[in-house]
């Protein structure tokens, strides 16, 4: 080792204390283990990977931190922009596991794949113009759901607090958004909502404290608040479906509207949930105007969850009429209000047509969310339409999960970077195009991809062996979301970031500290030399393997 100046002896340092080879800086490295289609990396009672946050060292700074298919999992290398270049080691090479280095063996589910790793080098150029800003973010989250709940009770409190910590502190992935249901929602034990009874209730007389379940998740919320050491989640809470016998039909699922005496109810029960939820020190930050209307409508056919059907014109005399004048004039008129909550291709007509019937219903409207699951067939054109017809809303994705469709695995493919390729695929997507947040599904699931009272099985970003209750599995799509929420903080601005060609895709912005953080993706199977151009700080030169996410930080 050559012992030169102060950046050396601090990455040493650093290295030392994470028992790593020089100029990897990791707080705990993952403890990667093989797994059906990939590998996890495996949390336990006395162990779980962090990385902490690091800032690049002098003006000239950089922190690089990259994660791959073959197993870099939040690699760190820290350096010098004047280094005008850097090579970023896949995990075979870090950890000497090639002998041959041109050809590398993976182990994918019972099939041998060849990754090519030296083969036919590709080349780009990414342009970052920092005066070129668009869109601010407000953050990123997962959700609480009641199946989320109901795994964290079962687990030893250490696991609890490693699930929080890598999720919502700064070492871990750094969210700050939650997503919660109103009631219940497919992912629950039992279908529920508040005032069950009495029937016909418009007074909602039976709605004057929150359900045990919810007693719980707050518990749990306040636990996951103090060990990850962030005092404000922007909570984001939307309902499934009301009490039965406020519906046409008398049933949880199925072709069901809401009945036209109850609407202002139905309004009345959000504002009581805010009152509660504030009561209770658990303040809401948005609701919406409740999730995917159109099952209640023409989803049932295959959906046969909880559900609320709603007309883009009956919705638009609910927010016009009840839901939007119920919390302006509550003392909870600054708690936002998002529509529709569902997929990308209810955009823009969803919101034109609110419009046409009630023209006042949109300007209820703080913003849009949007969930993403037939976003490869609908492309993002529909979301740049409705952005330019409503420029001062917000844009959020509120759902995304992989294994709802029937050719996919229902369930967790344990390890699978083909999957957390798509949300890498996504978040760049809904980020190029005007997005301020995005929030996934279930926070975890176990390894059924459970509970779901429908059996509604899907993939989760960190998967709990239930069956053990000793270990948690942190799979590839929980960085991938990572190398966003762990660096975009709230306040950041999206900036120019032109790619030459379609080599890499990539996302650049500016912190409120004046950082710029760039994610840039290889999704093919050949290493990619990546030259940065920064209108201020100039050229580096960033060779990535094959199949790798990175993110970029510097001054
Ligand atoms: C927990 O994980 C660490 C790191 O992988 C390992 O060394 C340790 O043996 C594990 N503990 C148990 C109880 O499995
Ligand atoms: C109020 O709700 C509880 C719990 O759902 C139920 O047991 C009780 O019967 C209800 N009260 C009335 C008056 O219907
Ligand atoms: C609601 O409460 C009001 C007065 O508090 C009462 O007159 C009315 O009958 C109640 N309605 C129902 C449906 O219970
Ligand atoms: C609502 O309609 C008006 C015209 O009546 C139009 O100017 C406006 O752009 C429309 N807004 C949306 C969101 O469709
Ligand atoms: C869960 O733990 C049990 C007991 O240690 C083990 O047999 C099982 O393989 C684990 N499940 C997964 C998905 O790793």
């Amino acid at each position: 080792m050559k012992v030169v100046g102060f950046i050396e002896t601090f990455v040493f340092l650093l290295s030392l204390s994470a028992c790593l080879k020089l100029s990897f800086a990791v707080s705990t490295p993952c403890a990667l283990r093989p797994s059906p289609y990939g590998s996890v990396c495996v949390c336990n009672v006395t162990y779980c990977d962090y990385l902490d946050p690091m800032s690049p060292v002098g003006v000239d700074g950089f922190v690089l931190t990259s994660s791959s298919k073959m197993g870099l999992r939040f690699s760190s290398k820290l350096g010098q922009y004047s280094d005008k270049t850097v090579v970023v080691k896949d995990y075979a090479e870090q950890n000497e596991i090639i002998q041959e280095p041109m050809v590398v063996l993976l182990n994918r589910g019972n099939r041998i794949e060849k990754l090519e790793s030296r083969a036919s080098k590709r080349k780009v150029t990414i342009k970052v113009e920092r005066k070129t800003k668009y869109q601010k973010i407000v953050g990123f989250g997962g959700a609480f759901t009641g199946a989320v709940s109901h795994i964290l009770e079962g687990l030893p409190h250490e696991l609890q607090d490693a699930v929080y910590q890598s999720l919502y502190s700064k070492k871990g992935i750094g969210f700050t958004m939650m997503r919660m249901p109103i009631g219940g929602c497919d992912f629950d034990l039992e279908p529920w909502a508040y005032n069950e009874l009495p029937e016909d209730d418009t007074n909602l007389s039976n709605f004057t404290q929150l359900h045990y379940l919810d007693e719980k998740k707050i518990k749990q919320i306040e636990r996951l608040k103090s060990v990850a050491n962030i005092q404000n989640i922007k909570i984001l809470a939307a309902a499934w479906s009301p009490p039965k016998w406020m519906k046409t039909r008398k049933s949880w699922n199925g072709l069901s509207f809401l009945k036209k005496n109850y609407y202002q109810t139905w309004a009345d029960y959000h504002l009581k949930f805010l009152e509660l939820m504030e009561a209770k020190n658990m303040p809401i930050w948005a609701i919406t105007t409740g999730n995917e209307p159109l099952n209640g409508v023409f989803g049932w056919v295959f959906v046969h969850f909880m559900s609320l059907g709603w007309t883009p014109s009956s919705q638009a005399k609910w927010l016009a009429d009840n839901l939007g004048p119920t919390i302006r004039n509550s003392k909870f008129k600054d708690v936002k209000i998002f529509s529709n909550d569902d997929q990308r291709y209810t955009f823009p007509f969803w919101f034109k047509a609110m419009n046409e019937s009630r023209k006042e219903s949109i300007n209820y409207l703080d913003g849009l969310a949007m969930h993403w699951y037939w976003d490869e067939y609908f492309g993002p054109s529909l979301i740049d339409e409705a952005h330019e017809l409503m420029p001062d809303k917000l844009i959020f994705n509120t759902e995304s999960c992989i294994g709802d469709k029937p050719l996919q695995t229902h369930g967790p493919e344990l390890g699978s970077w083909e999957r957390a390729e798509k949300y890498a695929h996504s978040y760049l997507e809904d980020l190029q195009h005007s997005f301020n947040g995005y929030i996934d599904w279930n926070l975890i699931l176990n390894e059924q991809g459970g509970p779901s009272y429908v059996d509604n099985f899907v993939d989760s970003p960190v998967i709990v062996n239930v069956t053990s209750g000793q270990e948690i599995y942190k799979q590839p799509i929980h960085y991938v979301i990572g190398h966003f929420s762990k660096f975009i903080p709230e306040g950041s601005i999206r900036i120019e970031a032109e790619r030459s060609n379609i080599n890499i895709v990539t996302a650049a912005f500016e912190r409120p500290d004046g950082t710029i953080s760039c994610v840039f993706f290889n999704s093919a199977q050949v290493e990619v030399v990546v030259t940065l151009a920064d209108s201020i700080r100039g050229n580096i030169e960033i060779t990535i393997p094959p199949k790798s996410l990175h993110t970029i930080e510097y001054n």
